[in-house]
Parts: structure tokens; sequence; C-alpha cells
């Protein structure tokens, strides 16, 4: 039994409370917050759990194996770094922290205390993406010429993050891992409209290796709650949308050929779309969090350093985010990523 202390009882934190509830090889024991009234509720539903105020009592506890951490993004790092100089596995929310020096050296404080670190890149675990992830690598789609990602909604809005840094994590931990590699470039602009500090819309385009083209859309202003990737092959093309009631994975044997059959020289071609079937597969549905929270636990059961979210892929987020906000504060000058 794996017994959990859950830190920031928020909009986010009850969601893990209940998942880690669920099963039988783990136990909710403690939670925190600062706010009584969010302690509160959560002592409402969960009587058995023991709801404090100072997360620090969680950490010091000897019964509690691991926390979980659902506070605003500036207290990622300094609760997580805490949780582990104690000896504690961690799972931090996305992301994990503001800078990349504060990932790096969270990984190796893992590593020091010999203890699982892991980010809720949730999407990692949604079936459609990992879908998406099969027709990359088993060639379905061909070579990938590039991708756009939507992800907008009229709010809910940060005070802590702007909407790149709340929801880019998801769409650029989503690529990072569809093409297992970093983006090399990216140039991006953001805008603030509501008066705050904080841009609440931002288009990003990213670069990966091969010349793979992607475009981002984030935004917490916006009419319509989307949740879409299109991806376009030269052999087919795909479209994830986590909303449709149908199935999140249209695939499209839609493709474009050379031909020169009405050229006389070569290097004159025509181009011609071939218009095939629509497919939708049928996906199984699978709660993305509780994955996620299952390979979190079967993970420091195996003593197995959780790969597919690990500090490492968390940092390569943050160091991504980094590239995009600097980019936008120089109003789309193109940004190197090392
Ligand atoms: N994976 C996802 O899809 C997803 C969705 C929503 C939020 N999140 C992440 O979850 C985290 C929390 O988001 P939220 O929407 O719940 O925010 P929230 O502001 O609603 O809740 C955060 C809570 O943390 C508490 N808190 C702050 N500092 C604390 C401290 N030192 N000790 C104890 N409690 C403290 C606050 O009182 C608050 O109740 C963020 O990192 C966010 O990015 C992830």
């Amino acid at each position: 039994m794996i017994k959990i202390g859950v830190i920031g009882c928020g909009h986010w934190g009850p969601n893990h409370i209940r998942i880690f509830n669920q099963f039988s090889n783990s136990r909710v024991l403690m939670c925190a917050d600062l706010d009584e009234k969010r302690l509160a509720s959560i002592q409402k539903l969960y009587p058995q759990v023991n709801a404090v105020k100072d997360y620090r009592k969680i950490l010091k506890s000897s019964e509690i194996d691991a926390v979980c951490i659902a506070t605003p993004t500036n207290t990622h790092y300094p609760l997580s770094k805490a949780a582990l100089e104690q000896g504690k596995h961690v799972f931090c929310e996305k992301p994990l922290a503001l800078e990349e020096q504060q990932c790096l050296e969270l990984e190796e404080l893992a590593r020091k205390y010999k203890r699982n670190l892991m980010v809720g890149h949730v999407f990692l675990f949604n079936q459609g993406i990992l879908r998406l992830k099969e027709y990359i690598r088993s060639g379905e789609l061909g070579k990938v010429y590039y991708a756009h990602a939507t992800r907008t909604n009229l709010g809910p809005f940060r005070y802590d993050v702007n909407a790149l840094w709340d929801l880019a994590p998801h769409d650029v931990s989503i690529f990072n891992f569809l093409f297992e590699s970093c983006p090399v470039n990216v140039s991006a602009r953001g805008l603030r409209c509501l008066g705050t500090a904080l841009e609440d819309l931002a288009f990003a385009s990213i670069e990966y290796p091969k010349n793979i083209l992607i475009n981002i859309h984030v935004s917490w202003l916006d009419p319509k709650k989307v949740r879409q990737i299109t991806i376009i092959g030269d052999k087919k093309m795909v479209v994830w949308d986590d909303l449709d009631q149908i199935g999140p994975i249209k695939l499209y044997d839609k493709h474009v050929e050379k031909t020169s059959r009405f050229y006389e020289t070569y290097g004159e071609f025509q181009l011609l779309s071939k218009e095939g079937s629509i497919t939708i597969p049928n996906v199984i549905f699978q709660e993305p969090l509780k994955a996620q929270a299952q390979y979190f636990l079967e993970c420091i059961e195996k003593k197995r350093t959780p790969e597919r979210a690990s500090a490492r892929k968390g940092y390569d987020v943050v160091r991504v985010l980094n590239a995009i906000q600097r980019s936008i504060n120089e109003n789309g000058n193109a940004v190197k990523i090392g």
C-alpha cells in the first residue's frame, strides 16, 4: 500500500485524491491546503483523510510514501524539493517548475535520494494521443510534414501563470512525446487582452528536427472549448479531437501525388489530390488521470524511473516554454533551443 499526501486542494487536487483512493495499492492519508474552506470541503467528502493547513506535516509524517503536488506553478519547485529532501516520491503537476535549472536540480535530488519524480503531463496517458503516436511510429502517416494544435476555451483564468504556461505544457509535452525529440526553434506571439500582466493567448510556431513545423494555439479567451491536433503526413492525415463524442481519432486516407503525365520535361509536374476513406477507429476510453496515477504507483512499486513523464521530460517542456515566452517578449523573434 503506497500512502499518499496531496498538497493543494483547489480545483485540481481533489481529482488526485479521488483517483489515488480508487486503487487497491494506494490510499490518500493526508492532504494540505492554505485555505481552510478547501480543507473543510475535502474533509466532508473524505472524512478519513487527515486535512491539514501546513504541508510540512505531510512531509514530516513517516507514514507518507509519496506526495502529489497540485498547487500554483511557482510553488512546484520549492515543494518538490522539500518533499524529495524528506525522502518522499513526488508527483508534481505540470509544469515542473518555471526555470530549467530548477528542473535539473529536482532531477538530481530525485537521483540522490533514490526517489521517483514524475510530472503531471496527463495527455501522455490519453488513449487518443497514444494512437497518434502509434500512427507515427508505424509509418501509417508516412513522413510527417507538419501539425497544428488548438487548445481554447473561455476560461478558466489563472492568476499565477499566463495562458501559455497554463495550457501549452500539454501540447509541448504531447509533441515532444510524438516526435521523441525537442524543438530546435520557436517563434511566437502572445496578447494581453483582459488588463492583467498575463498573456491570455499565444500562437507559437515550433520547428522540430527533420523540418517538422508545428503550430500551437492556446487561449482562455475564446468562445469555444477545443482540444484538437491535426497531423499531416505524406501518406495519410489524422485529426485528434478529445471532445468528439463519436471518437477522438479520424484517420483520413488522403494525400497528394505528383504526376508528370501532361508535362514534357522532367521537373514539371501536376499535384493531384487522392481522396480515400475516413476511418474512425475504436479507441477504448480510459480516464487519463487514472492511467497516469497507475503508472506513478507502478513505477514506485517496481523501482523504475517514470520515463514517460520523468523530470527530464518535464525539463524539456520547461525549456520550450521559456523559449516561447522569450519569443513572445521579443515580439515574435525566432529563438533557438539549444
Ligand atoms: N493536468 C491538468 O489537466 C491540470 C488541470 C488543472 C490544473 N492543473 C495543475 O494543477 C495545479 C493546481 O491547479 P488548480 O487549478 O487546482 O489551482 P487552484 O488555484 O484552484 O488550487 C491551488 C490550491 O493550492 C493551495 N496552495 C497554494 N500554496 C499552498 C501551499 N504552500 N500549501 C498548501 N496549499 C497551497 C491554494 O490554497 C489552492 O487551494 C497547477 O499546477 C495546474 O497547472 C493541471
